[in-house]
C-alpha cells in the first residue's frame, strides 16, 4: 500500500500538454503544492456552497502568497447545476474582475465543479491556465485527470464541452474526511472500473481492501488514488482526444448515462450510475460469451459491497428497454444512432462493440429485477 507521509506524483504524458498529478495529505495549504505555477498576478477560485466553507479558505490563504489578487466565485451544488446557466456564473466572475488571460483558474471541488471550471478554463478568451483540485474521490481518481471539460443538456449528459488539459492535478486527500459516505462510494465505482478494464491485479487488490477503503484507511485511499491515475494516465497518453482506447474508460457509463438523464441529473448520482452501469454493461459482455459466469459474480459482488446499487431503475413504466435504449442513443460514442457499448472480454480488456437491440432488451429487462 501507498505511504502518505511523502506525497506522490503520477505524470500525465502529453508532449506540451504533459502534467504532475500529486497525490498526499494536508496538500492544499502546503507552502511548496502550486510553487512550479507559471507567474500570474490573479488566480480565480471556482467552487460551489457545500466546499466553500469547509476548503476555500486554506486555498485562498495558500494561494495568496504568490497572486496579488485571488478572487472566488461560489458556484450552487449539484449536477443538476451543470449548465450553461451557471457555467455563466463564472465568465461573469472573470469579466467581473477584469481577469487577463494569464489569469489562473482553481477548480476545488467535485467533479461537477471540475468540469464546468475546466470548460470555462478552455473558452475564457479562448484559453487561460487552470488548476484541478479535486476533493471527491471520484474527481481524484477519474474526473479532474485527462482534460475533459463541459457542461450537460437536457437531452444528454456532457453533450458540450472541449478536451482542455490542466496545469496541475492536486489531490489532498485530506479532503475526503468530510465526504459523505455514499460520495465515498460513488468515486469507489470509478476506482473498480478500472479492474475490469485494464488491469486485473489492482481488481484483486481493491476485492482484499474493499473494507478499507469503505472505511477511509488513508494508505488504502492513497494507493488507489494514486494506481487509478497512473492508468488513466496510460490510457490518456495514448488516446487524448478518444478517437480509440480511451473509450474503454465508460466501461457502464453508456447505461449509467441513460440512467442519470432518465431520472433527472441529480436523483442517482454519476458514480452510482455508473456502479449499475458496470453491472449491466458486464451482464451484457456475459450475454455475448466474453466473459465467464464465475467473473460476473465477482465484479457484482464488489460493486455490491462498495455500496453501490446493482439493480436498475425502471425509467418507463410502459417501455422500459425502450427508453433506456432512446436515451442511450444520445451518447458521444454512438454513431448514427448506432449504439456501441464497452464490453469486457476475459480479465483485464475491454473494446468497443454493438450488439443487437434484442439482447440489449434482455440485459435490460434481467437488471432491472
Ligand atoms: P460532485 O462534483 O457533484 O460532488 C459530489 C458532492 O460532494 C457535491 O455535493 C459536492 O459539493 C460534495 N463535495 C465535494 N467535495 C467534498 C468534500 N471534500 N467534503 C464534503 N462534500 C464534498 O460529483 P463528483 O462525483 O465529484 O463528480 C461527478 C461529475 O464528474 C459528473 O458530472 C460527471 O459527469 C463528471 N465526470 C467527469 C469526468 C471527466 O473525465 N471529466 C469523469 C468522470 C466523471
Ligand atoms: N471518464 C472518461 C474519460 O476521461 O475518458
Amino acid at each position: 500500500m501507498q505511504n502518505t507521509s511523502k506525497p506522490q506524483r503520477v505524470d500525465i504524458d502529453l508532449g506540451d500538454r504533459s502534467y504532475p498529478i500529486w497525490v498526499g495529505t494536508a496538500l492544499l495549504q502546503a507552502p511548496s503544492t502550486f510553487a512550479q505555477l507559471p507567474k500570474a498576478s490573479a488566480a480565480l477560485v471556482v467552487t460551489n456552497e457545500t466546499v466553500a466553507p469547509l476548503y476555500a479558505d486554506s486555498l485562498v490563504a495558500n494561494l495568496r502568497t504568490q497572486y496579488e489578487q485571488v478572487h472566488m466565485v461560489v458556484l450552487p451544488d449539484g449536477e443538476a447545476y451543470k449548465t450553461w446557466q451557471t457555467l455563466n456564473l463564472i465568465f461573469d466572475a472573470l469579466l467581473a474582475h477584469q481577469c487577463d488571460r494569464k489569469t489562473v483558474l482553481f477548480a476545488l471541488g467535485g467533479g461537477v465543479v471540475g468540469d464546468m471550471t475546466g470548460f470555462a478554463a478552455a473558452s475564457y478568451m479562448r484559453g487561460v491556465p487552470f488548476v484541478q483540485v479535486p476533493t471527491t474521490l471520484l474527481s481524484q481518481v477519474d474526473s479532474s485527470v485527462g482534460g475533459k471539460t463541459g457542461i450537460n443538456h437536457p437531452l444528454g449528459k456532457n453533450m458540450v464541452g472541449a478536451f482542455y488539459q490542466p496545469q496541475l492535478v492536486v489531490c489532498d486527500l485530506s479532503t475526503l474526511s468530510t465526504l459523505p459516505q455514499r460520495e465515498l462510494s460513488a468515486g469507489l465505482a470509478e476506482v473498480i472500473k478500472y479492474g475490469p478494464i485494464a488491469a486485473p491485479a489492482f481488481l484483486d487488490w481493491i476485492e482484499s481492501h474493499i473494507d478499507a477503503l469503505m472505511q477511509r484507511d488513508t494508505d488504502a485511499l492513497a494507493y488507489a488514488v494514486k494506481r487509478s491515475c497512473e492508468i488513466k494516465a496510460w490510457v490518456v497518453g495514448q488516446d487524448e482526444r478518444e478517437s480509440g482506447l480511451r473509450a474503454i474508460l465508460n466501461f457502464g457509463h453508456t447505461f449509467g448515462h441513460a440512467i442519470e438523464a432518465g431520472m433527472g441529473y441529480g436523483a442517482w448520482l454519476h458514480g452510482e450510475a455508473v456502479g449499475c452501469g458496470m453491472v449491466m454493461a458486464a451482464r451484457l459482455s456475459l450475454a455475448l460469451g466474453h466473459i465467464e459466469p464465475r467473473y460476473f459474480e465477482r465484479l457484482l459482488q464488489l460493486i455490491a459491497k462498495a455500496g453501490l446499487p446493482t439493480v436498475a431503475p425502471v425509467l418507463d413504466r410502459h417501455d422500459n428497454a425502450a427508453r433506456y435504449l432512446d436515451l442511450m442513443r444520445v451518447d458521444k460514442k454512438a454513431e448514427a444512432g448506432d449504439i456501441r457499448f464497452v464490453l469486457i472480454h476475459g480479465q483485464g480488456n475491454a473494446t468497443l462493440g454493438r450488439a443487437d437491440d434484442a439482447l440489449v432488451r434482455q440485459v435490460i429487462d434481467q437488471s432491472c429485477q
